[in-house]
């Protein structure tokens, strides 16, 4: 694994490099042609250069061979992950649920609604660090970002086109994507080069130097305040949370990759009265069930459902915490709106059945040690945050 990240890092630099040579005026005037013959702008120049080199407490970024990354493909990807004139109604885009200012993810509702008024029944994941995750959905069932982002386009409840060869003619039909993808890829639009362009825009999406970066990896002791580093202690010690949300000595992406039942999943599935969901401490916690159309809401069984092995059943991959400040809710379902609410949950032990992950279990945290584990995932907010919705929110990304 290391070698290959060094691979990839080295291809990263040099699809830079190659980037950097091609654009500097002076050199080749002639060559600086990405988009529509224009230079790359700055905003580009800028998402190239974190891809070579991410924000402090990231490891390198894995790019895969045969998709290096440009800036002519990060432009065009942005401009296809926003346009809703390439859904069904024409009215959602990839944007619409994994919102730039909302923590790339949609902090309103349990779940999000999608097309035509359909709740989904899953909470959309950030999208930033998604460079990262080595497989895509809560279920793992996609292995890598180009075979993710075609998904979306075609399923009823998300952008619901009746075929993938429909949103590929829209595109050739709308004159501003003239010419974007030849000068892109040398071809025009096609699955592979759909896919290849809204996935490089995504590994853009690099998300850290906040507070703990600047304390734990830059060598900034004051950059975190007491209390977070007393949930620092907290998480990597008593409360065990680094067991899964795992960290390493010179970055930390804060999962371990893998799946595991903490006991949420389990809770909707089970047919009990509103009155008998309360944790040990008083808290109502799957207020879903209170209410009556929660009823419909398909079952969901976790990874279970891509391995059908029973073990699997309501296990989901760990998410990072990074930014976790900015994407609520939370869990596979949304079913927390706070963090408050996260580490309460924790404390009391999860949700006991057969099958819970024994990592999960009853910390007899005080509610001091709560507040400072809350304040320590909260200086996990990502220093360059703003730089990141500035470039999404950009005019070059949102106008036709
Ligand atoms: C209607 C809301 C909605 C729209 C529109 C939408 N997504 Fe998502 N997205 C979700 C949800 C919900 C999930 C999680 C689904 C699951 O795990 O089964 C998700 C998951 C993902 C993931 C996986 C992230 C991870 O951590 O594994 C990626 C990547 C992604 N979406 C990108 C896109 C792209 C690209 C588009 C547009 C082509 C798009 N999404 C459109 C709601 C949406
Ligand atoms: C057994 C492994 C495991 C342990 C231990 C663990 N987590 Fe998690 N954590 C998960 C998984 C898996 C999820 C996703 C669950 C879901 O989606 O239903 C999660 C979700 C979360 C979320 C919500 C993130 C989001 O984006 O929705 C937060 C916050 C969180 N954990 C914090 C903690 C803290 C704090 C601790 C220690 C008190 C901890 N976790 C211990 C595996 C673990």
């Amino acid at each position: 694994m290391i070698h290959r990240l060094f691979k990839t890092r080295r291809l990263a630099v040099a699809a830079l490099l190659a980037v950097a040579l091609l654009t500097v005026p002076s050199l080749a005037a002639n060559e600086a042609t990405t988009l529509n013959g224009d230079a790359p702008t700055q905003l580009e120049q800028a998402a190239l250069a974190r891809i070579a080199g991410p924000p402090l407490g990231l490891p390198d970024v894995p790019v895969p061979d045969d998709n290096p990354p440009t800036a002519a493909k990060i432009s065009l990807g942005r401009k296809l992950f926003f346009d809703e004139r390439l859904s069904h109604s024409g009215k959602l885009s990839c944007g619409s649920c994994h919102l730039p200012h909302e923590g790339f993810t949609l902090n309103k509702g349990h779940t999000p609604v999608g097309h035509d008024g359909m709740v989904l029944r899953r909470n959309a994941p950030t999208l930033l660090n998604v460079a990262y995750q080595r497989s895509f959905f809560l279920d793992g069932r996609q292995s890598s970002l180009e075979k993710q982002a075609l998904e979306p386009f075609t399923v009823a409840d998300e952008l619901a086109n009746p075929s993938l060869d429909v949103v590929i003619d829209r595109i050739r039909q709308l004159p501003d994507y003239a010419g974007l993808f030849e000068a892109a890829f040398g071809e025009g639009p096609g699955p592979r080069t759909v896919a290849h362009a809204i996935s490089t825009y995504e590994r853009t999406l690099l998300a850290a130097d906040s507070a703990f970066d600047r304390w734990r990896y830059g060598g900034q002791e004051n950059a975190l305040d007491a209390i977070a580093k007393q949930g620092f202690d907290l998480f990597t010690g008593k409360a065990g949370c680094v067991n899964c949300h795992a960290l390493d000595d010179r970055d930390a992406l804060f999962t371990d990759h893998l799946f595991h039942d903490d006991g949420i999943g389990w809770i909707p599935a089970r047919d009990i009265g509103a009155g008998q969901l309360i944790t040990r401490r008083g808290m109502p916690l799957y207020t879903a069930v209170h209410d009556p159309d929660a009823v419909a809401t398909p079952s969901d069984m976790g990874r279970m459902e891509i391995t059908k092995e029973f073990i699997d059943m309501f296990r989901y991959r760990t998410p990072s915490l990074r930014n976790v400040e900015l994407t609520a809710p939370y869990m596979h379902n949304g079913t927390f709106e706070t963090l408050e609410d996260v580490v309460a949950y924790y404390g009391d032990g999860g949700f006991r059945h057969f099958g819970i992950d024994p990592l999960v279990r009853d910390l007899r945290l005080n509610e001091a040690e709560e507040a400072a584990l809350v304040a320590f995932l909260k200086s996990l907010t990502a220093g360059n945050i703003e730089a990141l919705i500035v470039e999404a929110q950009s005019k070059a990304a949102t106008e036709p």
